[in-house]
C-alpha cells in the first residue's frame, strides 16, 4: 500500500514520476522547431500516458488534455496507473507550451502534479486570472482584486527594493495591453512571454536566476492548478479566479462541482493536501535545461518535488538505453 497516515502519498512515487515528465519531454523535443505543435504535443501524450500507466496508482486524470469527446488520450476522468496502490487525482499537461516547442523557443515543459484524491481544483479549460509571487514574503502581499500598482509597490516594499528593480512576467495578449501599460506606469520591468505561464509562475520562486518577482495576468485553468501545484512545493503564494463570463461556462464549472463563478482560489484551494509535481525540460529555459540528444544518449533535467516534505529535487539523468525511448 504506498500511502502512509502521517504524510499522504508514499514518496517513491516522487522519483516515479520524473520517469513520467522525461519520457514526455524527450519525445516531444525530438520535435522541436518542426512547426507541428499538434504532432509534438501527440508525442509528449503517447509517451506520458503510456509511462503513467506503469505507476503504482489508482489515478484519475483531472486536469487533462481535455473533456473526453474532444481528446482521446490523457482526458478529464481517464483512469491511468497499474489500478492498484493509492487513489489519486492527477493534473498533467505533457507538452506546456505546444507553440513554444514548435518554434525552439525557451521554457516548454512536460509537467505533472499528483495529489491525494479530491485534493485538487476541478478546473474546466476556461481561463483564469491568476497572480503569483515567490517564497519569503509576509501573507497578503499580493491582491488578485488590487489595482498592479498596489500589487508592485506592496511586492518593492517586501522585497526591501526600489519599484524599478521588479519585474513582472506577462503573456504577451491583447487582452494585457491595459495591465501591461498599468504595469509600466510603476516604473517596473516587464517579462513579456509568448506561451507557457506554469513556467511563468514557477520563475516567480527564483528571482536571482529568473529575473521575474510577480506573475501577472490571464491564462489557461489547467495551466493554473497546476502552477499552484509547484507553488505548494516550492512555497509562495498565488491567487486565481475562472473567468466564467457566460451561461455554458458556467454550466460546465458547475457539473464540475464549482457553484460561486466568482470565487478567488488561494494557491491551497487549487491544490490541497499532499502534492507532489514534476516538470521536465522541452526546451532549454531559464530554469530548466531542455533534452539534449547525443550521439548514445538523452540528458534530461527534471525538477521534482512534494508539499509535505517542501524537498525540492532536480534530477540530471543521462539515459544510455535509448530502446525505451
Ligand atoms: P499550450 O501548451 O496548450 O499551447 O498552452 C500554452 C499557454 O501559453 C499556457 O501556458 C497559457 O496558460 C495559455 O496557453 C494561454 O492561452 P492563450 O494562448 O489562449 O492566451
Amino acid at each position: 500500500m504506498l500511502m502512509t497516515a502521517s504524510s499522504g502519498l508514499d514518496r517513491i512515487l516522487t522519483l516515479e514520476l520524473v520517469r513520467v515528465t522525461e519520457r514526455a519531454a524527450v519525445a516531444a523535443a525530438r520535435l522541436r522547431g518542426r512547426g507541428d505543435e499538434k504532432e509534438a504535443d501527440q508525442a509528449a501524450v503517447d509517451a506520458m500516458r503510456s509511462e503513467l500507466n506503469r505507476l503504482p496508482i489508482r489515478g484519475t486524470v483531472v486536469i487533462g488534455e481535455g473533456e473526453r469527446d474532444e481528446a482521446p488520450m490523457l482526458y478529464i476522468g481517464e483512469e491511468v496507473g497499474v489500478g492498484e496502490g493509492p487513489e489519486v487525482d492527477i493534473a498533467l499537461d505533457p507538452l506546456e507550451g505546444t507553440t513554444i516547442c514548435a518554434k525552439n523557443l525557451p521554457n516548454s515543459l512536460a509537467v505533472i502534479a499528483i495529489a491525494e484524491k479530491g485534493s485538487l481544483l476541478y478546473a474546466p479549460d476556461v481561463y483564469m486570472d491568476k497572480i503569483a509571487i515567490g517564497p519569503g514574503y509576509p501573507d497578503d502581499v499580493i491582491d488578485i482584486d488590487a489595482p498592479a500598482v498596489e500589487n508592485i509597490n506592496n511586492l518593492a516594499r517586501a522585497k526591501g527594493v526600489p519599484v524599478a528593480e521588479i519585474t513582472a512576467c506577462i503573456l504577451d495578449r491583447p487582452r494585457h495591453a491595459r495591465l501591461i501599460e498599468a504595469v509600466r506606469a510603476t516604473g517596473a520591468a516587464i517579462r513579456l512571454i509568448g506561451d507557457g505561464d506554469v513556467a511563468g509562475v514557477i520563475h516567480t520562486t527564483e528571482p536571482d536566476e529568473t529575473g521575474i518577482d510577480i506573475y501577472l495576468g490571464t491564462g489557461g485553468a489547467p495551466e493554473g492548478v497546476l502552477a499552484a501545484a509547484a507553488l505548494r512545493c516550492i512555497g509562495g503564494q498565488m491567487q486565481g479566479r475562472l473567468q466564467l463570463n457566460t451561461e455554458e461556462k458556467i454550466a460546465r464549472a458547475a457539473k464540475m462541482g464549482i457553484s460561486d463563478p466568482e470565487k478567488v482560489y488561494r494557491m491551497d484551494e487549487m491544490a490541497r493536501g499532499d502534492v507532489l509535481f514534476a516538470a521536465t525540460g522541452v526546451t532549454d529555459g531559464n530554469l530548466l535545461a531542455g533534452v539534449k540528444f547525443g550521439r548514445a544518449s538523452i540528458d534530461t533535467h527534471t525538477i521534482v518535488m512534494r508539499s509535505s516534505s517542501r524537498t525540492i529535487r532536480e534530477i540530471k539523468a543521462r539515459h544510455q538505453d535509448l530502446g525505451k525511448f
